[in-house]
């Protein structure tokens, strides 16, 4: 079995974590059971979730597992009736991401919660290291959803670096075993898993969505900062960020954020209208540049299973050349 110190620590099976998937889309509490199940760390997204639906989805997960899991918030923006709720439910892993402040780790470790740090720099790891957190993740340009600049292979041995002891797991552009045995080489000990997984049974992103995801070629993403003129302004202590999206006709606003600004109240309803016919995709798609190696939509048991068994037998042969 792979174990990993991380695996004791969050009392996990297999070194996986799976990023939560937050968005105009329901929070795929199946998927997050299916994962916790399947001996990795399933995780809630409660991005655009009021507190008194964060409090029924963490109920309605704990009826589907008694694994281990992760609840997940962000500073985009950082809502504190949401994130009572979190601490009040008192999850096994409070996951964090987009920014970073000290009191939150205070108030999980009160409610016996673990604290999981998401950075996209060494700077901002060795910050969340001396905020008292537990684990960070490091998370590469090429992640999908909200991210920085500097890759997977670049900012994982530098955050390994700044934080040690403190156990760091790899994030951005792992899909399969190899990856995820090249994360552990780099020094991580796990592997946090975002846009794999929306290309799973139990993601409830729609059909039309999962496609998109399986057609991408990576160098057809980018980061594109005009969306954050749409969403809502991010909270004190964030970190700079946008999100990595499939290019398509909506990206002609990138770089022509004046014109963006003057239309963004149209482009907002038209945004709200394809969030009530499920027709997201048509305008964005998040994901990470690894959709371009995502063909094949499975149980996310399955893909837990399947990284784990690659990545043994990856790491068997790598001592036999
Ligand atoms: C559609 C989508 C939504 C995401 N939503 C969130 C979120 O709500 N909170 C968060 O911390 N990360 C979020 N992420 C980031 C993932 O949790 C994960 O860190 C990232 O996808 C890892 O990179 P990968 O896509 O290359 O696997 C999201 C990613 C995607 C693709």
């Amino acid at each position: 079995m792979l174990l990993t110190p991380l695996c004791s620590l969050l009392d996990i099976n297999v070194p996986i974590v799976q990023g939560a998937l937050g968005g105009p889309w329901p929070p795929s509490i199946p998927l997050a059971a299916a994962v916790s199940e399947a001996g990795a760390l399933g995780s809630l997204p409660t991005a655009l979730r009021s507190a008194e639906q964060v409090g029924e989805d963490i109920a309605a997960l704990r009826r589907l597992t008694d694994r281990p899991f992760a609840v997940n918030h962000t500073m985009k923006p950082f809502v504190e009736d949401v994130f009572a709720e979190i601490v009040r439910a008192a999850p096994p892993v409070v996951s964090f991401a987009l920014g970073f402040s000290p009191d939150l780790v205070k108030r999980a470790h009160d409610a016996g919660s673990l604290f999981v740090q998401q950075v996209h720099s060494a700077a901002q790891a060795a910050e969340a290291a001396d905020g008292g957190v537990d684990v960070i993740i490091a998370q590469g340009g090429e992640a999908g959803g909200f991210g920085g600049a500097p890759s997977t292979m670049v900012l994982v041995p530098q955050v390994v670096d700044a934080v040690a002891p403190l156990p760091v797991v790899a994030a951005g552009g792992i899909a399969d075993g190899r990856a995820l045995a090249a994360a552990l080489a780099l020094g991580a000990q796990g592997a946090n898993v975002g846009s794999r997984f929306i290309a799973s049974e139990e993601a409830e992103l729609s059909n039309g969505y999962k496609a998109c995801v399986l057609a991408a070629r990576s160098d057809e993403t980018l980061r594109a900062d005009f969306i954050n003129h749409l969403v809502p302004p991010s909270s004190e202590g964030a970190y700079p960020a946008a999100p990595r999206v499939v290019q398509n006709a909506f990206e002609e606003w990138q770089g022509r954020d004046n014109e963006f600004q003057a239309m963004r109240d149209k482009i907002a309803d038209r945004m709200r209208a394809a969030m009530r016919d499920g027709t997201v995709h048509e305008l964005m798609v998040i994901t990470g540049e690894v959709a371009g190696s995502i063909d094949e939509i499975l149980p996310a048991g399955d893909i837990v299973r399947r990284m784990a068994t690659e990545a043994e037998a990856v790491l068997r042969g790598l001592g036999r050349t």
